[in-house]
């Protein structure tokens, strides 16, 4: 037996095989050992010029080109980065459950890449551009630094299509992902550091609905009390294990 297939707990293999519907939440820890630095990281390291209130429509329209060369250089940072084991493995374990959610906090792209199918992006996609003034979508294949781009239907400045502080999330996107959390046998909320809301209320959401609530994160969160199973460790080497512990034919 794979070495780190021993911790998982038996409850939660026999859960994962029997599941009708499995709801996942994953935040920046499943792309961290992809080479992309998590915000909490971030905020002591590379990004520490950078505060949240840089992410912000306000920052935008005060220094449009500092903001959009910062999402840039993101792009460019993801666009190098390769999905990892753990994202590999959630995409193999979508096949194996009849209904399957995927709901990200991540922008990066990266679990499509490793071939998961309709995932949810609740802050958005640096992959994708939007108009500031009217949120006309923009097709950027290679956004450049310097000032943005300005929109071709309304002259507006590009701006990414991702969440900033202080802005409503995509309201499908929550409603869908609120009814996945509602309504699953088992949540896993991988990588996240459970405070950042709404996105944090989804595994409680998941609890109230009588789930099996499991967090995969090398560290203890606010939520780590709370959830039914804890699997302390990275991401990557967690999630293989888990998807060869409840399918060993997956391969
Ligand atoms: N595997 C799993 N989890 C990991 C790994 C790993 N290899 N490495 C780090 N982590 C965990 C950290 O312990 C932390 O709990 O990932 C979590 C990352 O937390 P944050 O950096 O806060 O990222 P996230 O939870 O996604 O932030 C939520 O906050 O800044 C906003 O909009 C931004 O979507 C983001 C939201």
């Amino acid at each position: 037996m794979h070495p780190d297939m021993r911790v998982i707990p038996n409850e939660l293999i026999a859960a994962l095989r029997t599941a009708r519907r499995v709801t996942v939440l994953t935040g920046a820890g499943i792309s961290a050992e992809s080479g992309v630095p998590t915000f909490r990281e971030a905020q002591a390291g590379l990004w520490s010029h950078y505060h949240p209130e840089d992410r912000h429509p306000d920052a935008f329209q005060r220094n449009p080109q500092l903001v959009w060369e910062w999402y840039v250089w993101r792009r460019q940072l993801v666009s190098a980065a390769q999905p990892n084991a753990g994202h590999a493995a959630l995409a193999v374990m979508q096949t194996y459950v009849p209904q399957w959610t995927l709901i990200t906090q991540n922008v990066d792209g990266l679990h499509q890449r490793a071939g998961s199918q309709g995932v949810i992006e609740l802050h958005g996609s640096l992959l994708r551009y939007v108009c500031s003034a009217r949120q006309h979508i923009v097709s950027l294949e290679a956004p450049a630094m310097g000032m943005p781009p300005v929109c071709p239907r309304c002259g507006s400045l590009v701006r990414p299509d991702v969440v900033w502080f202080g802005e409503p999330l995509p309201v499908a996107a929550m409603v869908e992902a609120f009814e996945a959390a509602a309504h699953c046998d088992v949540f896993l909320s991988i990588g996240t550091s459970g405070v950042v809301q709404p996105a944090a209320s989804l595994p409680l959401e998941a609890l109230a609905g009588g789930a099996l609530t499991v967090e995969i994160n090398p560290d203890e969160t606010p939520l780590s009390r709370r959830v039914d199973l804890t699997l302390r460790g990275p991401a990557g080497q967690l999630l293989p294990a888990l998807g060869r512990a409840a399918w060993p034919d997956a391969d």
